[in-house]
């Protein structure tokens, strides 16, 4: 009986190595004449990775497989604050769906030796045009939270927007950043705030206001009215099941520091420190009132370039541009909005003619690979924004997971321009995507 084990083993290996499933030494390396168990000799096993999070991020190939990390690891209700949308999410599946229609048409033997991915945005130099979004409660997928990304996005050198609704504040994260840092303004009804907010944002060397317009009141997400989703979350039989389940993360949130909107600390319009939800916290704090007359005060009062975050039409693209702020991000608040708003990436040709180059266009919304960035460019995008994109490596691997994404993010945009035959990104334009039928 025991004689036939070595037996299996030998033949079982034989397989293996003819079939090549071992990661061993390849074909092309064996010496001639060698058999295919002699190679055996040459078995390399792939060295075990003693940290548990290099593990992980090797396992998160594209940000869907972080996304799917990320699930397992965050309690639900954290992770459907992140990864959901509003009312059905039509606008929300529209935004990953509108990139997947579009088809490139690639071009060869055009010398890819060489591919250029740096471009300009705001006037600046950037190595792939991409934006860290805005995102309330970030440290909720991470204590490291907004630092982590951050400084994830200075080594990167691309710009990160912090959000009013931050989890670390304005100087906290200029403090750790080397990179390009805007913020985020949400107008509250109350404009001392807003004030004290924009000269603190210029005090400590943000480049770029980002003010959002999408809030005139906020959008019905259904997953967090079920789970009645509050910062801090309260306790009840389900969040404390769901912090069961989720050891690791819950450890982390009852041993850092308690979660508050930092750049509100001490307001009168609430910090986070007593349970709210964000739809009370809209009604109560921020303005709906909000026009286009007061962009005009906001741009009085901030010194350098502003961008409007939110534009979902050609009719108020052309209305910005006329207003003479720097720069658009048509965006739907990556569907947590409106539902059954238009794809930003839908109406990119539509603002890209109606604007003729007067702003700076940035695509919110969807991104998910390298690929979406090169098809927004080529649609007239000067860049583009991504939100979950970088949440997601955030709740899979902390810090590091950020930096995943963004690696990934750039060496998929590089691949892509070679293998559709551009060799800059600044030589993008509408003969590299077909729109599909009925468009020129
Ligand atoms: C957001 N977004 C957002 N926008 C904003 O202007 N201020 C904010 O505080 C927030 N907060 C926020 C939290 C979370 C968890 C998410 C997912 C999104 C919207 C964000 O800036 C961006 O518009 C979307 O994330 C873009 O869609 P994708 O990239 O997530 O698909
Ligand atoms: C959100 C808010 C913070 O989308 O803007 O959750």
């Amino acid at each position: 009986m025991t004689g036939r084990y070595p037996c299996l083993i030998a033949v079982l290996l034989h397989a293996v190595s003819r079939w090549h499933l071992l990661p061993f030494t390849p074909m092309q390396s064996r010496e001639p004449g060698r058999s295919r168990l002699g190679s055996l000799g040459l078995l390399r096993f792939r060295r075990f990775e003693l940290s548990p999070t290099k593990r992980r991020l090797r396992k998160g190939v594209s940000v869907a497989d972080l996304r799917g990390i990320a699930r397992r690891r965050l309690p639900r209700g954290v992770f459907d604050y992140i990864d959901g949308g509003a009312e059905d999410e039509i606008t929300m599946r529209f935004n990953t769906q509108a990139y997947r229609n579009v088809t490139f048409k690639p071009r060869v033997l055009r010398d890819m030796s060489e591919v250029d991915t740096t471009s300009t945005l705001l006037g600046k130099p950037i190595p792939f045009p991409l934006v860290l979004a805005p995102t309330g409660f970030t440290r909720i997928a991470d204590p490291a939270g907004e630092l982590a990304v951050a400084r994830a996005a200075g080594r990167a050198g691309i710009p990160y927007s912090l959000s009013t609704l931050g989890t670390r504040s304005i100087e906290e994260v200029a403090a750790v950043s080397s990179g390009r840092l805007w913020y985020q303004l949400y107008v509250f009804k109350d404009r001392g705030i807003v004030n004290e907010m924009i000269d603190r944002a210029a005090a400590a060397g943000y480049e770029a206001l980002c003010v959002t317009v999408d809030t005139a009141m906020l959008g019905k997400r259904e997953r967090d009215v079920r789970r009645g989703f509050t910062l801090p979350p309260k306790l009840g039989l389900s969040t404390i099941f769901d912090g069961i389940v989720h050891p690791v993360w819950t450890w982390k949130f009852v041993t850092s520091e308690p979660i508050v909107f930092a750049n509100l600390a001490g307001q009168a319009v609430g910090d986070g420190t007593e349970a709210i939800s964000l739809a009370e916290y809209f009604s109560t704090g921020l303005d709906s009132g909000l026009d286009w007359d007061d962009i005009s005060w906001i741009r009085d009062r901030w010194p350098g370039p502003i961008v409007i975050k939110g534009i979902q039409s050609v009719a108020d693209a052309v209305i910005a541009a006329d207003r003479g702020v720097d720069a658009i991000a048509l965006s739907n608040h990556g569907g947590r909005q409106l539902d059954s708003a238009p794809a930003p990436f839908d109406l990119l040709p539509a603002v890209a003619d109606a604007v003729a180059g007067r702003i700076e266009i940035i695509c919110d919304g969807g991104v998910r690979r390298g690929s979406d960035i090169v098809k927004a460019l080529a649609l007239g995008a000067t860049a583009c924004m991504a939100g979950r994109a970088y949440l997601y490596g955030l709740g899979a691997a902390g810090e590091a997971g950020v930096d995943h994404v963004l690696d990934m993010l750039g060496s998929d945009l590089r691949r892509t321009m070679a293998l559709i035959g551009c060799a800059s990104v600044k030589e993008l334009d509408r003969e590299y995507v077909d729109l599909g039928p009925g468009h020129s």
